[in-house]
C-alpha cells in the first residue's frame, strides 16, 4: 500500500486556511447594482418575475440607492420604464431632460454626488413602443445607423444629467465611437463608457422584460450574439477598444464564464460581467423552494464570476452580497 505524499486537502483543513489561500474573494467596491426607476407610480411596484427586485418611484430610488452606497457598494446602473404611453416608435422620450432615466440619474446625482459611480443603460428598448433596441427601418429591421443617431441624443442627456459612465446595451455596430464623438463634442469629456462589448441574445433575459414593461414582441437575434460564438467575442473587444472603450463587459455572465475568461485574458481595460434577471431568478425560485441554499448560491456565482476574470460584477443582490461582505458573515 503507498499512502500520498502530496496532500492537497491539508489545505482545505480548515477554515482559516481556506481563507489564507483563497485566490479570489469578492468586495463590495466590485459590485454594481441595477436599478429600475418607474414613471407614474406611487409607491414600488414589486416584479414578480423577480422575487425581491421592484420597479422604483423617485423616492424608493434615493432611499435605496443611498442604502447601496452605504453599504459600499461601487456603482448603481440606471434603467427608465416609461409611461407606455410616453413609448414612440424613436424612444423619444429617452432623450427628453424631463423622461424618467433623467430624472432618476439627475435625482441620484443630487443626493450622491460622487460618492459611487451612477451609470445609466443607454438604450431605446424601453422606450420604443415596439421594444427593438433600436429604430426600424421600412422592412422593420432594426437600422444600425439611423439608431447611432439616436444613442448620440440619448447618451448626452444622461451626461447631462448627471451620469457619470454610459452603459449602451444596444450591440449597434459602431455604438462606442459614436457616443464617445457625441460626449466629447458636448463637453464631456470626463463621461466614460461601460461597453457591452460580448452580449448575447438570451432566453435568460425573460425576467427583465418585465422588470422593465417591455413591448418586445419576437427576439434580438439581428443585433445580439449568437450563443453558439465565441471567437467573435474578441472581434468586439478589439472594435470597443479601439472606439474608446473605458470598461468591457460579457453578458449574460454563467452561461457565458468561458468568454468571460477569453475577454479578460485579453482585455487592456477593466473587464465586468453582468449577472442577470435569469441568473437572480433561477437561484432565487430555487432557493423558495427549499432546493439550494439561497445565500450559498449567491457566493458561489458571484465567486465563478469574479473567478472566471471579471473585475466587476453587476448583480441584482449588490447590496445584500455588500452587507454580508463588510459584516464578514
Ligand atoms: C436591453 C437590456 C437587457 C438587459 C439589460 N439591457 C435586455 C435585453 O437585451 O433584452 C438585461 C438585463 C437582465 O436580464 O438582467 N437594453
Amino acid at each position: 500500500m503507498s499512502f500520498p505524499h502530496v496532500r492537497p486537502r491539508r489545505l482545505r483543513s480548515t477554515p482559516a486556511v481556506r481563507r489564507l489561500v483563497a485566490e479570489v474573494s469578492v468586495e463590495p467596491r466590485q459590485l454594481v447594482l441595477p436599478m429600475f426607476v418607474r414613471d407614474g407610480i406611487d409607491a414600488p411596484l414589486p416584479i414578480s418575475s423577480m422575487p425581491g427586485v421592484v420597479q422604483h418611484t423617485l423616492d424608493s430610488l434615493r432611499a435605496a440607492a443611498e442604502e447601496a452606497v452605504r453599504e459600499g457598494v461601487g456603482g448603481i446602473m440606471l434603467f427608465g420604464v416609461p409611461d407606455d404611453a410616453d413609448k414612440d416608435a424613436e424612444g423619444s422620450a429617452s432623450w427628453n431632460p424631463d423622461g424618467v432615466l433623467n430624472r432618476g440619474l439627475r435625482a441620484l446625482r443630487d443626493d450622491l454626488g460622487d460618492a459611487t459611480v451612477i451609470m445609466a443603460d443607454t438604450c431605446l428598448d424601453e422606450f420604443t413602443s415596439h421594444g427593438h433596441c433600436g429604430v426600424l427601418d421600412g422592412a422593420g429591421r432594426v437600422d444600425n445607423d439611423a439608431t447611432l443617431e439616436r444613442y448620440a441624443l440619448m447618451g448626452v442627456a444622461q451626461a447631462d444629467a448627471g451620469a457619470h459612465m454610459l452603459g449602451p446595451s444596444g450591440m449597434m455596430d459602431g455604438q462606442i465611437g459614436v457616443l464617445r464623438s457625441a460626449l466629447d463634442s458636448a463637453g464631456h469629456q470626463d463621461v466614460s463608457l461601460l461597453a457591452y462589448t460580448a452580449k448575447y441574445a438570451s432566453p435568460f433575459y425573460g425576467p427583465f422584460r418585465e422588470a422593465v414593461g417591455s413591448s418586445l414582441q419576437g427576439d434580438r437575434r439581428t443585433y445580439q450574439q449568437d450563443a453558439a460564438n465565441r471567437r467573435e467575442s474578441l472581434r468586439e473587444l478589439e472594435l470597443d477598444i479601439a472606439e474608446g472603450a473605458d470598461i468591457v463587459m460579457v453578458k449574460p455572465a454563467m452561461s457565458y464564464l468561458d468568454v468571460l475568461a477569453d475577454v479578460a485574458a485579453a482585455s487592456p481595460v477593466p473587464v465586468a460581467a453582468y449577472q442577470i434577471s435569469g441568473e437572480y431568478s433561477m437561484i432565487t425560485a430555487a432557493a423558495q423552494n427549499g432546493w439550494i441554499d439561497r445565500d450559498a448560491a449567491i457566493r458561489e456565482s458571484l465567486l465563478s464570476i469574479r473567478r472566471a476574470g471579471a473585475d466587476i460584477v453587476l448583480t441584482y443582490w449588490a447590496t445584500e452580497a455588500a452587507t454580508w461582505l463588510q459584516r464578514g458573515t
